[in-house]
């Protein structure tokens, strides 16, 4: 398996293009078995989770081909069908797959998933969409480690309050409810903004959905949905996790093609901490000025600190002096990486889901093994800023989410190069 080595020690210096966001090109990737017409979605980001879904989508019946940054699917032929079940050896790969059951519930009122299973951050349960296709009309059961999910008539529009603000939820509701007869309402919705990005994209489809950004979002259901051209919203994760990399390494790196709105949480935390931030419309430059103060943070669901980048935070928080908690609030087992942060000599402790931080003078580069994505991040990141070699193994996980890692953090100055090992 590839492994990546970093010398670290090098000030990040230079300027990093954002990718499409991987968690807004994944629903609206789903979105287009919602209609017969040709689709066309550019800023795709180039991930393996992406590949993923794309092979998925092609399994089910929907041919979507993507080149380069770009992904196309062309008009259905008349007689093809979709399949309406879902393996396990395609639904395990990535999380997202579970947003197969909106689109095929209101195309073929039927859909047979495997159940996910959990993942390295958690159980990860699909209670709220199950409860969610309930309401709007669906029968279900679980047998032989599928969920059933089955519709006699045409799914029916429905109040749903959310016991909490999935965002996986949200957008499969949004992908049902769309095709829906009458109205839905989502109470308790997600306000992330990768579902705003998905709304828009239904909404171009002919789909009628308002407040997607607030937690109260509305659904009119219509008949059919047509074709639509959409540019995926730069990645607010990738762009936080440069900004924290130009923190570590003490540099001045400029962010192009990025929604500051979007993770204002982070930068107004690091504004605290003693970062000089300075924002355009679609541009972020972040520099080094200073030591930092430490920031305690407690992750929520958006517009609140985000958990995807609590481990990156972490990192970062672990060379400045003095005391900090971080609360991962979000997902019940994401404090995987401090083991390998311990590595690298940082000094942490965990209590039940807060961690207490010590602040030290240096990292000594180490070898470390990454267990899920944005620990990957945050162990890179860890590496940059280590006297010293690291080397990071399971880097596949990082492959899943971060563009051509190595490669924007080398074009910033940094030591690092992936190997190849068979
Ligand atoms: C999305 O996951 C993201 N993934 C995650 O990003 C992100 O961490 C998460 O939202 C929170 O922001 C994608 O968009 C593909 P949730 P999702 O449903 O939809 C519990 C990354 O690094 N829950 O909001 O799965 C769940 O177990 C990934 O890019 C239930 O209990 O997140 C978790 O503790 C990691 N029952 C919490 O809610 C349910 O039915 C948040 O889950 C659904 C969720």
């Amino acid at each position: 398996m590839d492994k990546i080595i970093i010398c670290g020690g090098n000030k990040l210096k230079g300027e990093v293009t954002i990718s499409g966001a991987k968690n807004s090109a994944l629903p609206i990737l789903f979105s287009t078995l919602l209609t017969d017409e040709p689709v066309t979605i550019t800023n795709v980001p180039p991930l393996a989770d992406i590949n993923t879904t794309v092979s998925f989508l092609n399994f089910i019946g929907k041919t979507v081909v993507k080149k380069g940054n770009t992904i196309t699917a062309r008009t259905l032929d008349k007689h093809k069908q979709y399949k309406h079940t879902a393996p396990y050896d395609l639904v395990r790969k990535i999380r997202a797959s579970v947003l197969i059951m909106g689109p095929l519930l209101a195309r073929l009122k039927r859909v047979d998933m495997s159940l996910p299973g959990g993942c390295a951050i958690g159980a990860r349960p699909i209670d709220i969409h199950l409860n969610a296709f309930k309401k709007l009309g669906a029968e279900i059961s679980v047998e032989g480690g599928y969920v059933k999910t089955f519709t006699k008539d045409r799914l029916q529009g429905a109040v749903i309050n959310f016991r909490f603000p999935s965002v996986g939820a949200t957008e499969n509701i949004l992908l049902a409810a769309v095709l829906a007869k009458g109205k839905t309402t989502i109470n308790n919705a997600a306000r992330e903004p990768e579902i705003g990005d998905l709304a828009n994209v239904l909404n171009k489809m002919g789909g009628k959905i308002t407040g997607a950004g607030t937690n109260k979002i509305a659904i009119d259901g219509v008949d059919k949905l047509y074709g639509f051209t959409h540019e995926v919203i730069p990645d607010r994760i990738e762009a936080a996790t440069y900004i924290i990399a130009a923190a570590i390494t003490k540099g001045e790196v400029i962010l192009k093609k990025v929604i500051p709105q979007h993770l204002k949480f982070v930068t107004d935390k690091l504004i605290k901490c003693g970062l000089f931030i300075k924002e355009t419309e679609n541009t972020i430059l972040a520099k080094w000025v200073k030591n930092l103060k430490p920031q305690s943070i407690k992750t929520e669901v958006y517009p609140g600190f985000p958990t995807d980048i609590q481990a990156q935070w972490m990192a970062l928080m672990c060379l400045i002096s003095g005391h900090t908690y971080i609360q991962e609030n979000v997902f019940e087992n994401r404090f995987l990486h401090v083991a390998e942060l311990q590595r690298f000599g940082a000094d942490i402790t965990i209590d039940g889901k807060t961690v207490d931080i010590k602040g030290v003078e240096k990292f000594s580069g180490a070898p470390v093994m990454v267990s899920d994505l944005r620990a990957g991040a945050a162990l890179v990141l860890a590496g940059l800023a280590a006297d010293g070699k690291t080397t990071v193994s399971r880097i596949y996980h990082l492959d899943r989410g971060y563009a051509v890692f190595e490669k924007k953090l080398k074009k910033l100055g940094a030591k690092i190069k992936r190997i190849h090992n068979k």
